[in-house]
């Protein structure tokens, strides 16, 4: 299996996006922006910075255009944002966002709390946006949500995974983001569905997005880089959640993959320590310890040292 390994991943940074809008304090607009522009310090290439859903509904990204005006835009560096609607799409571009990330659930009912609609009409929705983005010639991705578990619904058919990944792809969009929103998906069923994926498309069609509630998420990762997937979706310190996926906890932490994979040589353009000053900066910003482990055990490390 380790022979398989890619030499180089990309690691999709959503600390800014889907951290922060599961976060109860209050974060000025400047330090989201300056959090932002750390993470652009860090060699990451991948950075989605902040929401266009609606302010009612996920009032932490209120200020989402001010965001992704302010941020200091590092060449070396893509910049996405999540759009749910035609609304969303013409603020991203408003502030000349090139790529937009869309989400769409496997599960009618998570569906329908997370956007209020069904999958059919989200996929109605998705196809006006879609046109209009690519005729702009923006990069889209989307994500598809409770691939591997609801937490209204229980298990959820792999079939619809598939089904909805070919009617994605099939209009344009450049990534499926596969998202175990609420962390309970089991080495083997990720193997299982990528498997099927592999099948009728290229690994570089699709991005691994889980969280972390169960511990799996390195585990599912590593199986997930063992089929040759080359993008894994995390966030820093561990940050993250959906509000509208009750018991949802963070992403997998970004310095916990970069460790994980920078230990077995494979390459990911980013630099671990300025990772960590990113991530005891943000910790302090949000104001409670980050779930990472590598943070964890580099702060033991470093006060073992200190002590000697
Ligand atoms: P709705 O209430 O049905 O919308 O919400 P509506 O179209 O009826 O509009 C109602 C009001 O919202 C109107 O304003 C619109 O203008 C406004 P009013 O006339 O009442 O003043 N509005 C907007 N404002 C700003 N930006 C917009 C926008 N759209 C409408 N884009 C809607 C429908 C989709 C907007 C709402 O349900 C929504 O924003 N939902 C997003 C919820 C969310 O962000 N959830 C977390 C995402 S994370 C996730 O899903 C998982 C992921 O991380 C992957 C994984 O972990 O698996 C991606
Ligand atoms: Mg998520």
């Amino acid at each position: 299996m380790f022979g398989k390994l890619p030499k180089q991943v990309t690691i999709y940074e959503v600390g800014p996006r889907d951290g922060l809008q599961n976060e109860s304090r209050h974060i000025s607009t400047q330090n989201k922006v300056t959090f932002i522009d750390k993470l652009s310090d860090t060699g990451l290439s991948y950075i989605e910075v902040t929401s266009f859903v609606s302010p009612k509904w996920i009032p932490q990204l209120s200020d989402a255009v001010s965001v992704a005006h302010d941020i200091k835009r590092n060449d070396a560096v893509h910049y996405s944002a999540l759009v749910p609607n035609d609304e969303g799409l013409e603020r991203a571009i408003s502030v000349g966002m090139k790529e937009i990330a869309l989400f769409i659930s496997a599960s009618e009912t998570h569906n329908k709390r997370n956007v209020n609609k069904t999958i059919a009409e989200t996929l109605k929705e998705f196809h006006a946006v879609i046109t209009r983005a690519l005729d702009l010639k923006l990069k889209i991705r989307v994500y598809i949500s409770t691939v591997f578990g609801c937490p209204y619904e229980g298990s959820v058919d792999p079939q619809k995974t598939i089904e909805l990944t070919k009617i994605l792809l099939d209009q344009g969009i450049y990534q499926v983001s596969i998202g175990d929103t609420i962390g309970v998906a089991a080495p083997n069923e990720v193997a299982r569905l990528l498997e099927q994926l592999l099948k009728q498309i290229s690994p570089q069609q699709v991005a691994v997005h889980f969280h972390d509630t169960q511990g799996r998420a390195l585990a599912n990762c590593l199986v997930a880089l063992s089929l040759g997937i080359t993008t894994i979706d995390s966030s820093i310190g561990g940050l993250g959640g959906c509000p509208y996926a009750p018991g949802a906890s963070g992403n997998v932490a970004t310095e916990d993959v970069v460790a994980m994979l920078h230990s077995m040589n494979v390459h990911t353009g980013v630099d671990l320590d300025k990772l960590i000053d990113c991530s005891r900066w943000v910790g302090a910003l949000v104001g409670h310890e980050l779930p990472s482990k590598y943070l964890k055990s580099h702060r033991s490390v470093k006060k073992q040292r200190g002590t000697q």
